[in-house]
């Protein structure tokens, strides 16, 4: 058993693996490269080679504990048929949808689509040491819904006034994403991934009384299934507060990533039974160096006699200096 599986399913505290949300991106020049050479994101993503060499840049760079899958969340609307673009400085933008259309997609046609991505985790785990763990991750279905219809304009502005939570072919679409996204990870583990992520970084979006029904159900049938087929699972439910503990008691996965509004005694206190990640803010990575070593200390003394996995309330931002990372890495590996 490698460490990060130790941590999550024994709840092992005997050490603190370490991984960082889009370790695998901008901020590294090598990245960059390929990015340069490559203007179509998900082209790139398709491209099982170049996805795999992306995926163990930072690896080869740092003492990781695990690899994340080079790809996006997005592939999922994509493997549904909708059409996918990301434009500097917008975001990612997809076509109108389509909604019967997308419910008529069948399986076989959705993994014929999203293929490359299994090839490129197959390539990956051949090239990655068994001592190290390769994540493969999906997005939860609010946060594919936000994108799939279109409802952020914007970085600030969201939309949903008009949205309809409660029409029948919402619920629908609901139950079609879930059960693909449920197929994806199949396909992930089946390929070699040994945890599955889940990020619903738009959880904190949701107005109260849709909570249950579109955030904690949909995560939790996501777990249920990652249970099923065995394969440990980590959840972000990104910006809900202290609603973490409802979310935790009621979705039981293997892990949590709390972000960075979330006050990390408050976590130890009441985020029982479930391996805590992340937290620390992805900003003090641009800040001095004795505020950012305090931070990591911060968090470590704190989770210290918990099953706690090194990692940040949110990605890695851009403007990340690699050498600075390189000494976050070397803190936790000094800790204990
Ligand atoms: O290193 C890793 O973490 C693995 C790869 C990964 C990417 N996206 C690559 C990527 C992962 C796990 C994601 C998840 C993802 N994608 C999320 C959930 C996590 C989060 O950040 O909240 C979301 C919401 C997306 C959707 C998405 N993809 C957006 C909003 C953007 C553009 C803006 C941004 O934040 O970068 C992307 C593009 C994207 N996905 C890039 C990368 C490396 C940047 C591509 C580029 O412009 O070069």
């Amino acid at each position: 058993m490698n460490k990060l599986t130790k941590c999550l399913i024994n709840k092992d505290k005997s050490c603190v693996p370490v991984w960082f949300m889009r370790q695998a991106g901008r901020y590294l020049p090598e990245f960059q490269k390929i990015r340069s050479q490559n203007p179509d994101f998900i082209k790139l993503c398709l491209n099982s080679e170049l996805s795999a060499e992306i995926t163990l840049q930072p690896i080869k760079r740092y003492d990781l504990d695990a690899a994340i899958i080079f790809s996006d969340i997005l592939m999922l609307p994509f493997g549904l048929g909708q059409e996918v673009k990301f434009e500097k400085n917008l975001g990612p933008k997809l076509s109108k949808i389509e909604i019967n259309k997308l419910l008529d997609v069948k399986e076989n046609k959705f993994i014929n689509k999203l293929d490359q991505v299994y090839k490129a985790i197959e390539k990956t785990r051949k090239e990655l040491d068994k001592s190290k763990s390769l994540i493969g991750f999906v997005g939860a279905p609010w946060t594919l819904l936000i994108y799939m219809f279109d409802l952020k304009k914007n970085k600030k502005d969201l939309n949903i006034v008009n949205f309809n939570f409660n029409k029948d072919e919402v619920k629908s679409l609901l139950q079609k994403i879930t059960e693909f996204l449920c197929i994806h990870i199949k396909k992930q583990k089946e390929a070699g991934a040994d945890i599955i992520q889940i990020f619903d970084s738009w959880a904190g979006l949701l107005p109260e009384e849709h909570l249950k029904q579109f955030c904690y159900a949909p995560n939790y049938e996501i777990v249920k299934f990652c249970r099923k087929i065995n394969i440990p699972s980590i959840c972000f439910p990104k910006g809900i507060g202290y609603r973490y503990k409802e979310f935790m008691e009621i979705v039981k996965p293997d892990c949590l990533n709390i972000d960075s509004d979330i006050n990390p005694n408050w976590a130890k206190e009441n985020l029982n039974n479930v391996c805590l990640q992340g937290g620390m803010d992805p900003k003090l990575l641009l800040n001095n160096e004795g505020k950012l070593f305090d931070e990591v200390d911060k968090y470590l003394n704190i989770f210290n006699n918990r099953a706690y996995i090194f990692n940040l309330g949110h990605g890695l931002l851009p403007e990340t200096n690699p050498e600075v990372l390189k000494s976050v890495i070397e803190k936790v590996r000094s800790y204990k």
